[in-house]
């Protein structure tokens, strides 16, 4: 399969991509909000509940997983990337090693993990990945993103991402710039449009064959503690105006992440950015909590109810599916 035809499957309309790539600090603290212990066991547990549901047939394109968990077996005795392929979905993997502090500007990040890259690529290839994540995110504030953090995470992005297709797998960009803040919408479309510009400014200088990518943005949308929230009709249309504007059009693929939106909120909003999607992206989700928050709570309750915690699952998948294609209505989720 060529990069974009894998591009393409990962974001095939009706489907998106599972982000179950939370580092082991994240897994303790997503089982700990649900009274879980974070063993190795619990969090493969999780995850193959999920990996083993009806959804993934019907509407995940893709799975992004953490180290961790490609190399692990279920408990049929294949292993998590033989389970996921089992349901013709694409196999993806999380490379970065972590947004750390800017030397410079302390209260910003840029994204590690180049060296030595090729080498796990080459790895991670023959335990079935094809596509990969690399996360890079921004804060905004009085003086942030600044250009320092804007140049250097566009920079690592690129060089990642070439790093990916010479490894014939299909890099995710993902520039996030965070929802933390009391900033109005218009202040996160005015970020997010320098971050976009200028990773791809930086992905056309090291040649990376954007039709072999999948760009992973935020929703241009209100911070979180903003005290006039934009509706959902106006993130549709500034996200989509931002992404026309800043998104070559030979990128097959746009998911997006849900970045803290509660589950109904992240499948509203893409199903009204669907609705006036008139471009020839592929729009849909690669959701971690928006996808697997009510799951969790569910799993939480009673491991042993794999049918309980399929039917949330497969729920909130099916809705995100509706959404990727401008299919949801409120009255489904009922
Ligand atoms: P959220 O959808 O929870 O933001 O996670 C997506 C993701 O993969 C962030 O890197």
């Amino acid at each position: 399969m060529s990069l974009e035809d894998i591009a393409k499957k990962m974001c095939a309309k009706g489907k998106g991509i599972l982000a179950a790539d939370e580092s082991t600090g994240t897994m303790d603290k997503r089982l700990k909000s649900v009274g879980v212990e974070s063993s190795e066991a619990n969090r493969l547990n999780f995850r193959e509940t999920l990996f083993s549901s009806d959804a993934m047939k019907n509407y995940i394109g893709g799975v992004i997983l953490f180290d961790e968990t490609i190399r692990q077996k279920t408990s049929i005795g294949i292993s998590i990337p033989e389970l996921i392929t089992k349901n013709d979905s694409v196999v993806g993997i999380k490379v970065d090693k972590g947004a750390k502090k800017i030397a410079g500007s302390p209260e910003e990040t840029v994204t590690e993990g180049l060296d030595g890259l090729r080498e796990r690529l080459a790895e991670y290839y023959k335990l079935g990945a094809r596509f990969t994540k690399w996360r890079a995110v921004y804060n905004i504030g009085k003086n942030y993103p600044s250009v320092q953090s804007i140049k250097s995470n566009a920079h690592a992005l690129a060089r990642y991402a070439a790093l990916v297709q010479e490894a014939n797998m299909v890099p995710i960009v993902e520039p996030e710039v965070l929802m933390d803040g009391d900033h109005d919408i218009d202040a996160c479309y005015k970020a997010t449009t320098d971050v976009l510009n200028e990773c791809y400014n930086e992905l056309a200088i090291h040649k990376v064959s954007l039709k072999g990518t999948v760009l992973k943005p935020n929703m241009v949308i209100s911070g979180s503690t903003c005290k006039n929230k934009a509706s959902s009709e106006e993130i549709a249309k500034k996200t989509l105006d931002c992404l026309k504007k800043n998104v070559p059009s030979d990128v097959p693929g746009i998911a997006f992440l849900s970045g803290g939106q509660t589950e109904q909120e992240a499948t509203k909003n893409l199903d009204e950015i669907n609705k006036i999607n008139d471009t020839n992206f592929l729009i849909t989700f690669s959701y971690g909590r928006a996808l697997q928050q009510s799951a969790l709570k569910t799993w939480a309750k009673e491991m042993s109810d794999k049918k309980a915690i399929h039917n949330v699952f497969n729920h909130r998948a099916k809705m995100n599916g509706l959404a990727s294609k401008g299919e949801w209505s409120q009255s489904l989720e009922a």
